[in-house]
């Protein structure tokens, strides 16, 4: 085969989609990015799911049959794989719907009624075998990476109610195997996006959130491969992330025939949601793709698929403008005048977006007080923020601020005028978390007032960005004010009432940026990334630390998104001393910010602050906005690692090589690139300026550096360079 043939199959660059249904309307296929999925109805009218993998013909044979028991303990219902399975007739396996009705029959069995098609999306209509309850699925595949949109609709087409316990946006079979590995990322405040690995067995792993919030122990993320077969660049990878901002659960495991299968929806957990006559329930959306080229090829499309669909403006947003941040420089102790003095700072050194986090507001002098009150302090800001908002301007930046609207302190004016609008079992201790509580935002009372509040600030002050906080999780998760039988909505509710508040304030504001973050990375996921412009990951900034954080970030996450500060030294998360050269190499493989107390920096630190954030700008698109390329991975105890960006047109990449630590003498790398134009001829220069390191040739067509490497030389701890590749004109790859 040829390299260009080669190159055709390892992109996702077959922008076609076909959903089709064969003539008699029994198999249905979505056809996209080089992927089918496809599914049929049985004999007995069950939808079975029937492939997923790499493109078939149009003809593949592909029929749906139904299955006769195993044995008396597996009776045909447990055996059949469905695509969404109603609990009822013997499953054995996660359900995708479970419910109760009315008359305390809780035996559901889902057929397939109907199916419709339009451009790219496919809807099938199940129904109960004898009820009025039918489900409505949705699948829409995107032409570019054959990225499969699915939810479901539950309706109770009844007179009497129903109470669903359980319901997932989607559930996933693959063809039985016991060689399947899971992907997943959990962690904790300062230490998210651990990646972690297991077989997939009949034992069901549950990654979930109990926690009201997509929170910082587990990812609504998920990849399968096939051990021994799938790597960084081969084998089979099947991937998916839920867009779901609140408690939820991804299921893993094997069923009874030895099938893996994936679930994900609302967390079970504390919830139900009961259906009077004629009502719905949808699920969010659950994204999922497959790749034959390995988890750097599975990670590479969901970011493509994220860009284009899911961040705000797609493509044609803005780059992310390198920001400053006040947080851990001055804490609580903003004043007019302290932000003034490092605005003028922060200019200097080519900052584009000046931000003043927590302690600008109400009472707010420390954790205690405040939260709730979103009016400025007149003891810290006599004349309110428009000064320094109006210097910030002057000095070329745009100018942001810190919220944190959905919680409240006791001490504030909000929770004296309204104690009751925070989540809380009445009668009952309420737990404080940073001496905060949460807000009811399921009321529509919360709603409309933080909205209003958020609509006002924004429009009495120029401000062009929003840091969106959220700083703690629930506990004792009361609504009372409603019918029993609908207080276990507040899962839900606070979560779409979340994203009304957050669309509206968009649309009211079309110029208006968000950064999500909850105590750093508390609540990521592609729910919160639709409506934000970057995340926030960590609060934890060490630059080493921040190696894996990000490594983890992006199996699941577009760069784009990513947010990475260059702080002080030595960390405050871990007392790790770093050089200023590191910290910036760290944070310029994300979208480049400052946090770092300027009022301590020498001279020599604003000079090279100066130069790195110039050379970021000359190479942000690419990190922002191209390929990333995961060349060596910085797993704990690696010495070594390194990232590889390649821009859409492949005219420019950038290569982040970092050196852990030294042990012996010589510690020679040795990089393999990837993603290159193998015909065009790539200049290398070192970002930032320096020389190239020792016996690295200049320039070499990209197919050399491919498969020859760069062989070079660090040494030290903590070290790195940045290596850029410049595509010679006469040379600038054809496609
Ligand atoms: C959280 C955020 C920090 C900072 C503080 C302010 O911890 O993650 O970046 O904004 O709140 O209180």
């Amino acid at each position: 085969m040829t390299t260009s043939v080669l190159l055709a199959l390892a992109m996702p660059s077959l922008a076609c989609a076909k959903v089709s249904a064969s003539a008699d309307g029994r198999q249905l296929r979505l056809d996209g990015g080089g992927v089918t999925y496809a599914m049929g109805v049985d004999e007995q009218g069950y939808l079975q799911p029937l492939y997923w993998g790499p493109a078939l013909g149009a003809d593949a044979p592909l029929v749906a049959r139904h299955p006769a028991e195993l044995s008396g303990f597996d009776p045909a219902g447990s055996v059949t794989p469905q695509e969404y399975a109603g609990q009822g007739e013997g499953l054995v396996s996660e359900p995708g719907l479970k419910v109760a009705f009315a008359d305390g029959n809780r035996d559901l069995v889902l057929k397939y009624r109907s199916h419709s098609i339009a451009g790219e999306t496919l809807t099938v209509e199940l129904s109960d075998i004898r009820r009025p309850l039918t489900v409505t699925l949705r699948y829409t595949i995107d032409p570019a990476t054959g990225i499969i949109a699915r939810s479901a609709t539950v309706h109770n087409g009844d007179r009497r109610p129903v109470r669903v316990d359980q319901i997932a946006a989607a559930t996933y079979t693959l063809p039985a195997g016991g060689d399947y590995r899971l992907h997943y990322l959990t962690g904790r405040h300062g230490a998210e996006w651990s990646q972690q690995e297991a077989p997939v067995t009949p034992a069901l792993t549950l990654l979930e959130s109990r926690r009201g919030s997509t929170g910082h122990g587990n990812q609504p993320w998920f990849a399968l491969e096939k051990q021994g077969q799938s790597s960084q660049t081969d084998g089979p990878v099947w991937f998916g992330a839920l867009a779901w901002s609140g408690s939820f659960r991804l299921s893993v495991g094997l069923d009874n025939l030895g099938r893996p299968r994936i679930g994900g929806g609302y967390n079970p957990y504390d919830f139900s949601w009961t259906l009077k006559a004629g009502e719905s329930l949808e699920t969010p959306v659950f994204y999922a793709g497959f790749t034959d080229h390995g988890m750097g090829d599975a990670s590479r499309r969901f970011h493509t698929f994220q860009r284009a669909h899911i961040i705000p403006g797609g493509d044609a947003a803005r780059l992310r403008p390198v920001l400053y941040n006040s947080w851990e420089a001055t804490a609580f102790n903003v004043t007019e005048s302290g932000q003034m003095a490092l605005a003028e700072k922060a200019a200097k050194i080519g900052i584009e977006r000046f931000v003043v986090d927590d302690g600008w507001f109400g009472a707010r002098d420390d954790d205690k007080a405040g939260l709730g009150d979103w009016s400025v302090n007149r003891r810290k800001f006599p004349n309110g923020l428009g000064p320094l908002i109006g210097k910030v301007k002057a000095l070329g930046m745009d100018f942001g601020l810190w919220v944190e609207p959905e919680m409240v302190n006791v001490k504030s004016d909000l929770y004296r005028a309204h104690p009751d609008w925070v989540m809380n079992f009445p009668d009952r201790p309420r737990t404080e978390g940073r001496n905060q509580l949460v807000l009811n935002l399921a009321r529509k009372d919360v709603r409309d007032h933080i909205l209003d509040v958020l609509d006002r600030l924004v429009s009495e002050n120029d401000i062009a960005f929003l840091k969106w906080d959220y700083n703690r999780n629930w506990t004792e998760p009361g609504w009372p004010g409603v019918a029993i039988e609908d207080q276990q909505r507040l899962q839900v509710q606070y979560i779409r009432n979340l994203y009304f508040i957050l669309s509206e304030l968009r649309r009211r504001h079309p110029g208006l940026e968000i950064e999500g973050c909850s105590g750093g990375g508390g609540r990521i996921d592609l729910g919160m990334m639709a409506l934000t412009d970057e995340s926030w990951i960590s609060d934890n900034t060490d630059p080493y630390d921040r190696l894996t954080i990000q490594d983890g970030f992006t199996q699941a996450y577009a760069p784009s998104a990513m947010m990475a500060w260059v702080t002080d030294s030595p960390n405050w998360a871990n007392g790790r001393e770093t050089s200023l050269d590191f910290r910036f190499l760290s944070a310029m493989q994300g979208s480049l910010g400052i946090g770092a107390n300027l009022d301590h920096w020498t001279e020599a630190d604003f000079a090279s602050a100066q130069r790195w954030i110039a050379a970021y700008k000359t190479v942000r698109r690419t990190v922002q906005r191209g390929d990333l390329y995961r060349l060596i991975s910085p797993a704990p105890d690696a010495a070594t690692s390194a990232t590889f960006y390649v821009s859409q047109d492949r005219k420019q990449a950038v290569l982040f090589a970092m050196l852990h630590s030294s042990q012996y003498r010589d510690n020679g790398l040795a990089i393999h690139p990837q993603g290159l134009a193998p015909d065009t001829i790539y200049r290398l220069s070192v970002l930032g300026g320096a020389p190239l390191p020792d016996g690295l040739p200049a320039e070499a067509q990209g197919s050399f550096w491919m498969a020859q490497g760069l062989r070079f030389k660090l040494k030290g701890d903590y070290k790195g360079v940045a290596i850029v590749f410049e595509a010679k004109p006469d040379h600038a790859p054809s496609g």
